[in-house]
């Protein structure tokens, strides 16, 4: 509880802004948080807190997660979508943030540039959290990690394979989450999708100081092996519908399948389980895969004992109090 302490006032841009320890204390807090929950227990931490939910691209759980953990602590959301506001047409960034700062104790950001969310923080005087841009998801790899620890009990020496874009928002907020916790991390993606250079040694020097690794593999069948967790996400990200065929093309070979589960050497120990941080492209449940067939993952696969991904979404909930609680809370 006390280190959540010095999270007060505090701004949630990417992983890089928690210490380990505090990431460890904020992913624990979230599970006594689920768990008070459980009892029909309700705070009001967040009493008379305001906060604005400035999004310009569309979200379900990130949405409604915020919504709940202000609502289920006496805090108030104000949605703001992308034809709400001034923001990206009359109004600047900074301006929007000086506004909304002076009404608002806080905001939660989606959208395109990191930038964006990085110019809010400076001139917007209350925390911002990163709901997700195209560099980075921060919050959702807390619930990752909280889906993780519950499963496993423990996070560190585990091994988290991402299957898929390596360098989307999703795989570098994982390829950070587990090197900050001292997990294995394997990015499996062609060369064409590989992550950035800078961001793997980075990543990789937090790994080695916690007894973790990070590793890009292009075979997925390689890169699985004697993985706990097989991660997946979408093949083309929010803002890029023009790369689909492509990504069709190049991550066929990494959809998820039950040979490429079997390839962990966990399913049958359950040492292996499936996580997607949603929406996911499986068999027919869109109009997409209606006429394509299962896109990242396969249905016998999404909906497997194995797969923990509406639990992973449940988490989004208590994640997001925990960052708020500590962050604005009048006790964490
Ligand atoms: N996983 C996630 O961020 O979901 P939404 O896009 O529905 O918020
Ligand atoms: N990489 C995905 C994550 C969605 C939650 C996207 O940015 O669209």
């Amino acid at each position: 509880m006390s280190l959540l302490l010095h999270l007060k006032g505090r701004s949630l841009l990417t992983l890089n802004d928690l210490s380990d320890a505090e990431l460890a204390a904020l992913v624990e807090r979230a599970q006594e948080l689920k768990a008070e929950r459980r009892t029909g227990r309700r705070g009001n931490r967040l009493a008379h807190r305001h906060l604005a939910l400035l999004f310009e691209k569309h979200s379900t759980r990130t949405r409604c997660a915020a919504a709940v953990a202000a609502a289920d602590e006496g805090g108030c959301t104000e949605y703001l979508g992308a034809q709400d506001s001034h923001l990206g047409g009359k109004e600047s960034v900074a301006d929007t943030a000086r506004v909304l700062g002076r009404l608002f104790d806080g905001i939660l950001f989606r959208g395109y540039a990191h930038a964006t969310v990085e110019q809010l923080a400076r001139h917007a005087g209350v925390p911002v959290w990163n709901g997700l841009t195209d560099a980075a998801h921060p919050t959702q790899a807390l619930a990752d990690l909280l889906t993780i620890r519950e499963v496993f009990g423990a996070l560190k020496g585990l091994t988290l394979a991402y299957c898929g874009d390596g360098r989307n928002n999703v795989a570098y907020s994982l390829m950070l989450a587990a090197a900050k916790t001292g997990m294995h991390f394997v990015d499996c993606t062609p060369p064409a999708l590989a992550p950035a250079e800078d961001r793997v040694a980075a990543a990789r020097d937090i790994a080695g100081g916690n007894g973790g690794s990070v590793r890009v593999v292009a075979d997925p069948r390689e890169g699985v092996a004697q993985a706990n967790v097989v991660y997946t996400d979408v093949w083309a990200s929010m803002g890029e519908e023009d790369a689909f065929e492509e990504r069709v093309r190049l991550l066929a070979p990494y959809r998820v399948d039950m040979a490429l589960m079997q390839a962990t050497g966990g399913l049958d120990g359950g040492r292996a389980i499936f996580l997607h941080c949603l929406p996911a492209l499986h068999d027919r449940n869109t109009a997409v895969t209606r006429e394509r067939g299962a896109l990242e993952v396969t249905d016998d696969v999404f909906e497997a004992p194995f797969s923990r991904v509406f639990e992973q979404a449940e988490n989004r909930l208590h994640t997001m109090k925990a960052l708020f609680l500590a962050t604005l809370g009048s006790q964490p």
